[in-house]
């Protein structure tokens, strides 16, 4: 390596550095969404490759200015779109180690420190969350991989009770398995079903109540009538509502179901990829009892937790039937005898990047006080914006503000909301003070305010909703 090459290093860096100050500095004073748009964006990136090297400071400089206007300020506190969230400065700092260690995180061998980091970060998540203390962990992409982990797992589980190996034999010839859920199941449960080959029209819907929690007794006759494999899915954290299902009443109901089955033949999952977290508060535990009884959990780390992106956690009580479904081996592939474990026998991917570091990081500079300092504070900043708007002539609150989701309908003199509910909303977010999204509850339109920011104050939340108000009295005949 020659000299040139190494000083690239810091002046590679202190472009970057300095491009991502000025970003986290300004951004909760920066107009949300984005005010250049795809197309403008694309117009002054698309070149053609290249024909030689470019100097890296070049580039980072070409890429901070292609930037510009076409970043939305999604870790601005006044962000409250989809359920995203903005990234804490130990975990973004720690994402800083991860690309210049550039570890492959697949096996112990190849980075004990990241595999020690996994095996430690998972023994504080169980204890945070009150889960079972034996579960095995997955540190994957996001919610929709931890879903499909957990799945897979289940999926063995249930068929393998049933006297088939479907992750030696795959699906087919083997039992069909039900698998119930909700209308409000969210999407990425039957994607991760078709990836598993079992279909995205496997899933079976049961009753749910007005803010999307599976009705019990409407599952007890469901299941009442199925003879082979079972997987149930539930919601800590409904999308819309931020509804959590009654896990007590639910698993009160499958143990029923189990008295029939052979053992392992029903499988209790909890999506919690938005709502997990409210598991740590003890004012927010009430909606939680009974979650350690479940047999596998999602949640995102990069939603309401706050780290930056891709980290997702599966989670399961049966480490054996995770292990099936997710190990790999090959001869090249050296195991430490001495290790715990490796983590590319737990998640989908064998080579990735070492994102359990920014969790760790993340969980390690909260601790425990923190983490319940942040979900309860985003829920009492949940149940303000609602009191204020609902307090507004014309706009509704659509859920109970349980968790960090508001939803609302806003209505004109007239009496419509189906025109008048997204007008307001394009309004609100061309203003750049607050970014609510949209959505739809009951057949009509809504506009989603999810509070998952751990800086978000009184001050934001009151900013938020004079927006929504004046744009609802301007455009409100
Ligand atoms: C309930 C629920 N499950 C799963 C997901 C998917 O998570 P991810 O986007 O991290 O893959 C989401 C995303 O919003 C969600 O709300």
């Amino acid at each position: 390596m020659d000299r040139a090459h190494e000083a690239d290093w810091a002046a590679a860096l202190d472009v970057a550095h300095a491009a991502a100050l000025e970003w986290l500095e300004g951004v909760a004073d920066r107009p949300i969404a984005p005010t250049r748009d795809y197309r403008v964006v694309l117009e002054d990136l698309l070149t053609d490759l290249p024909t030689g090297p470019s100097d890296a400071t070049t580039v980072l400089h070409d890429l901070v200015a292609a930037a510009e206007g076409g970043l939305m300020a999604i870790n601005s506190p006044r962000f409250h779109g989809w359920v995203m969230g903005g990234a804490l400065p130990a975990g973004v700092a720690a994402e800083w180690l991860v690309a210049a260690w550039d570890q492959n995180s697949g096996a112990t061998i190849t980075s004990p420190v990241v595999a020690a980091v996994e095996q430690v970060t998972a023994t504080w998540l169980m204890t945070l969350l009150g889960l079972p203390e034996d579960s095995s962990v997955g540190f994957v992409t996001g919610g929709t991989m931890a879903n499909l982990t957990c799945l897979a797992a289940a999926r063995g589980a249930v068929t393998r009770a049933h006297g088939w190996d479907v992750d030696a034999l795959g699906i087919v010839g083997g039992p069909a398995i039900t698998v119930v859920g909700s209308q409000h199941t969210h999407a990425t449960v039957p994607k991760a079903l078709r990836l598993l080959g079992l279909g995205h029209d496997r899933l079976v819907t049961v009753a749910h109540d007005d803010q999307a929690r599976i009705d019990p007794a409407a599952l007890a006759k469901r299941l009442g009538r199925i003879k082979g494999p079972i997987i149930v899915t539930v919601q800590a954290g409904d999308v819309h509502t931020g509804g959590v299902d009654r896990f007590d009443a639910i698993a009160d109901v499958l143990d029923e179901v189990r008295e029939r089955h052979p053992p392992g033949g029903v499988w209790l999952h909890v999506d919690g990829a938005i709502g997990l977290w409210g598991a740590a508060s003890s004012v927010l535990a009430p909606q939680f009892e009974g979650l350690d009884r479940a047999d596998s959990w999602s949640t995102d780390a990069h939603k309401w937790l706050s780290t930056p992106y891709d980290s997702g956690v599966a989670i399961v009580a049966h480490p054996a039937d995770h292990h099936r479904a997710m190990a790999v081996g090959a001869d090249y592939l050296l195991v430490d005898e001495h290790a715990d474990r490796d983590p590319m026998d737990w998640t989908p991917e064998l080579s990735r990047r070492a994102r359990a570091v920014s969790l760790y990081a993340t969980l390690r500079s909260l601790g425990r006080a923190g983490v319940v300092e942040l979900v309860e504070r985003s829920h009492r900043m949940a149940q303000r914006g609602a009191r204020h708007l609902a307090a507004i002539e014309g706009i509704e609150v659509c859920n109970d503000v349980t968790l960090n989701q508001v939803m609302i309908r806003c209505w004109d003199r007239q009496g419509d909301a189906i025109e008048h509910t997204p007008a307001v909303l394009a309004a609100v977010q061309a203003s750049g003070i607050t970014f609510p999204t949209h959505g739809d509850w009951d057949g009509l339109p809504v506009m989603r305010l999810s509070f998952s920011h751990w800086a978000t104050d009184v001050d934001d939340v009151d900013r938020t909703v004079g927006a929504i108000a004046r744009a609802h009295h301007a455009l409100r005949n």
